[in-house]
């Protein structure tokens, strides 16, 4: 029998498989293995220093292994590095590297796993520095609605209900109210990151080895929180982490898709609250005066299809057993364009708003006078006349003309035009950053020392 090392699968039937499969089975997939290699190669090196440790490595062969994957790692990294016509994926690329350049030994490194385990394992550490960069340009973009929020903080803006004026707003409170969601979302985050922060390494197939591995080693190495236990419940992951994420990104995709629209309006001529440069709008073919909000209308539309993604991923897994399926396979599929798609909503949503410029005279517009009708009924219950009648009063003064608004508005309570608690969101989102603890997935790292 051939030697895998000469044979480009890990796998060898008597009657090999017609050419079409390989096409129709892994060609789209290379493609997106090819993001997961550095982590594969990162996942080898734990496991090559675990299977040392439990004396199933020579220290020779692990030494040799070691060296080859962190060379591999470096071409990785350098852009020197391809998954070959007829390797089915980035597990069987790298041991057949390994293989063609140690051996035996190379031929030693799959030892007590599988490529089920494998996969779950990169996606996770693949994952987690995805959310680990979301978080970092969500927490940017977090700072410049603060600062916004603080600039325009008594700069009138009239808030809608029903999409009718309704009630004095400010820009301060607009600005802030969406960095408010950007906590939320944060949160969110962390509740995918806590199920995506555990080991799957060692359960293998999907139930476990005979070999006697550590797995707990391999945990630390990897500078996971904990492990999947159960090596059943393990690969019952597979999907799951992956749907989890999907939403917590739903909710930052609503948070940008909202902000966006509510921009797209507000540039309208109708509105005219707010404008970017010049610079930052593109042109129509036909009409020489547009300026059109396409980054903003392409925010939205990207982020409306991020929410698309956690139904898309349920979809695929629907009614499966437990155990390892291929179909898990097609999740890459629509998970990994999605995430490079979300951050670069995040990025571009920023650019867009470091450069807007806030219309400071709407106070002054006759149309949205009449706004001063609930302060002018506060005004009268500060005075002990009750509610209903001072309701009724305003209300009689406008019906006949008569009404005459306040000039000033007084909001004190805790998220109001007044006071709008940015102090505490600044403090309630550096505790989210912080718990989720990015410094330990580092430690991963040394592996490559
Ligand atoms: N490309 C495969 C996936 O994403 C890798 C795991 C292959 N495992 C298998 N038993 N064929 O699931």
């Amino acid at each position: 029998m051939e030697k895998v090392g000469q044979n480009k699968t890990l796998w060898q039937h008597a009657a090999p498989p017609e050419a079409w499969i390989d096409e129709f089975t892994a060609s789209a997939d290379r493609r997106f293995d090819m993001k997961l290699a550095p982590y594969d190669i990162l996942g080898s090196l734990a496991h090559c220093r675990m299977l040392e440790k439990t004396r199933l490595l020579k220290p020779d062969e692990s030494r040799q292994i070691s060296a080859m994957l962190k060379e591999t790692y470096r071409n990785v990294r350098a852009g020197n590095f391809v998954i070959e016509e007829g390797v089915e994926d980035i597990h069987s690329q790298i041991e057949l590297l390994l293989s063609r350049k140690l051996g035996d030994a190379g031929r030693k490194i799959h030892t007590g796993r599988s490529r089920n385990d494998q996969v779950l394992l990169d996606l996770r550490l693949f994952l987690r520095d995805y959310i680990r960069m979301t978080v970092e340009e969500t927490n940017l973009l977090f700072s410049l609605l603060m600062d916004l929020s603080g600039q325009y903080r008594d700069i009138f803006m009239p808030g809608y209900t029903h999409m009718q004026a309704a009630m004095p707003s400010s820009f301060g409170l607009w600005f802030s109210a969406y960095a408010e969601s950007l906590v939320d979302d944060l949160v969110q985050i962390q509740g995918a990151y806590r199920l995506i922060n555990k080991n799957p390494l060692g359960s293998a197939a999907g139930y476990g080895t005979s070999l006697p591995i550590d797995r707990e080693m391999t945990t630390d190495l990897l500078g996971f929180d904990d492990l999947n236990y159960n090596a059943v419940y393990a690969q019952m992951g597979r999907g799951r982490t992956e749907r989890t994420l999907a939403q917590a990104m739903c909710s930052i995709a609503e948070t940008l898709g909202r902000l966006a629209t509510d921009c797209v309006l507000f540039v309208s001529e109708n509105f005219a609250f707010i404008s970017f440069p010049e610079e930052l709008t593109t042109g129509s073919s036909i009409m020489p005066h547009k300026r059109n909000p396409d980054v903003l209308e392409i925010i939205r539309a990207r982020c409306n299809r991020i929410k698309s993604l956690p139904n898309e991923i349920m979809l695929i897994g629907t009614n499966l057993p437990h155990g390892y399926h291929r179909d898990f396979q097609i999740i890459k599929e629509s998970l990994i364009p999605r995430l490079s798609d979300l951050l670069n909503c995040i990025k571009r949503m920023h650019s867009m708003l470091s450069r807007i410029r806030v219309n400071e005279t709407l106070r002054n517009d006759p149309k949205y006078q009449i706004l001063g009708s609930v302060e002018a009924v506060n005004e009268l219950v500060l005075k002990d006349v009750p509610f209903r009648d001072a309701y009724m009063q305003v209300s009689e003064q406008i019906r006949d003309g008569k009404f005459r608004p306040p000039n000033r508005v007084k909001y004190t309570h805790t998220g109001s035009i007044g006071n709008p608690g940015n102090e505490h969101l600044i403090r309630i989102k550096k505790k989210v950053i912080k718990s989720f603890g990015f410094e330990r997935i580092d430690k991963m790292l040394d592996l490559l020392k």
